[in-house]
């Protein structure tokens, strides 16, 4: 791997010795907790002017990542590497290459935009007319010109969430984390963000983009790592999971079944398998299931009785089931 040299210098924003080195890089990081191991030995990268889907229910383990990346928590074991800088070893120069975009709101309610930027610019040293100029630059690229002398408190929800991001965004950061800086809001403040993630990425930092949508990541991300229980199960461009989840059908068997073993029942082929089996549901992941309704019917109706049938081809989200087993807004 190429060594990076990414600096947070405002002269030489977002600068690295190669585009395509990793701006952050994790290698076999494990994170426990007592007892929980929050992380699996995870290892992802992100290069320059990426945006990388971290996609996961809740309690995946993505907002430990973010934590770990950001030098809040310390890993168990492993190696992170932001902008070429160990966060161990080298932790100021990389958390000065970093903007954090938490997930709760983390502003003074009563003070009003500007006056925000202007308490967090200066805590990362910057003033004078630098800083009064990248704030008002800020403040057009989030939307927030115009709204910048109402306290803070009676801004909507979206502008909040909009002027969060703004204000990790101050120091030019490299690399810039977001743990699911869209929950909670409405289609139009979500799509809203989204533009500005792009803008970010397009800006050339390389972006960490946490979230538990689905259409979100399908929408702006370059890659796309889907993460349950602390480990990495599938990493791609939209493209290359598309064509993972393609070929395959879902067929879904709705009723009362008694059946514990639905793959001795349906006979399954190889490279299919047995999304889920309850007493009121039967999953089945399929290839080339069309011809063979008839005798899949009749093994469901062996095993009980089958009140409703459809049958799908696998997108993205019946991937992610499959993984993971879980619906994702579960
Ligand atoms: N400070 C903590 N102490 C103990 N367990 C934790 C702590 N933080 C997270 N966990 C556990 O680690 C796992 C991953 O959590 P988290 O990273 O918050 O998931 P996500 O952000 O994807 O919802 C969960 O099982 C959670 O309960
Ligand atoms: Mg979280």
């Amino acid at each position: 791997m190429g060594k990076v040299s990414a600096t947070c210098s405002f002269e030489q924003p977002f600068s690295t010795d190669t585009p395509l080195s990793p701006v952050i890089e994790l290698v076999s990081v494990v994170k426990r907790f007592g007892a929980v191991q929050a992380l699996e030995s995870l290892s992802l990268a992100v290069k320059k002017g990426e945006i990388y889907g971290l996609l996961g229910p809740n309690g995946a383990g993505k907002s430990t990542t973010i934590n770990l990346i950001c030098g809040l928590l310390k890993p168990t074991s492993g190696s992170i590497t932001v902008a070429g800088f160990d966060i161990l070893k080298n932790a100021i120069r990389a958390k000065g290459s970093i903007g954090v975009v938490p997930q709760e709101l983390a502003l003074y309610t009563e003070l009003n935009s500007r006056q925000n930027l202007k308490f967090f610019g200066r805590l990362y040293g910057l003033g004078g007319s630098f800083l009064e100029a990248r704030i008002n630059d800020l403040l057009a690229m989030v939307h927030l010109d115009g709204r910048d002398t109402a306290p803070v408190g009676t801004l909507s929800g979206g502008m909040q969430r909009r002027l969060n991001i703004a204000a990790a965004l101050l120091h030019r950061p490299a690399v810039v984390l977001m743990d699911e800086p869209t929950v909670g809001l409405d289609p139009q403040n979500r799509a809203n963000i989204l533009d500005i993630v792009e803008a970010i990425a397009a800006d050339g930092a390389a972006v960490l983009y946490s979230t538990h949508y689905m259409d979100e990541v399908e929408q702006i991300c370059h890659r796309i790592g889907i993460i349950d229980h602390g480990k990495l199960l599938v990493e791609g461009s939209l493209d290359e999971l598309r064509s993972q989840a393609g070929g395959k059908e879902i067929l879904t068997l709705r009723g009362t079944f008694q059946t514990t073993s639905a793959a001795e029942a349906f006979e399954l082929r190889q490279g299919e398998s047995v999304v889920k089996c309850s007493a009121e549901e039967i999953v089945l992941n399929l290839i080339g299931a069309e011809g063979r309704l008839p005798s899949l019917l009749a093994a469901a109706a062996r095993a009980g009785e089958v009140r409703e049938v459809s049958m799908n081809r696998q997108t993205l989200e019946s991937l992610f089931i499959q993984l993971t087993g879980r619906e994702l807004r579960e």
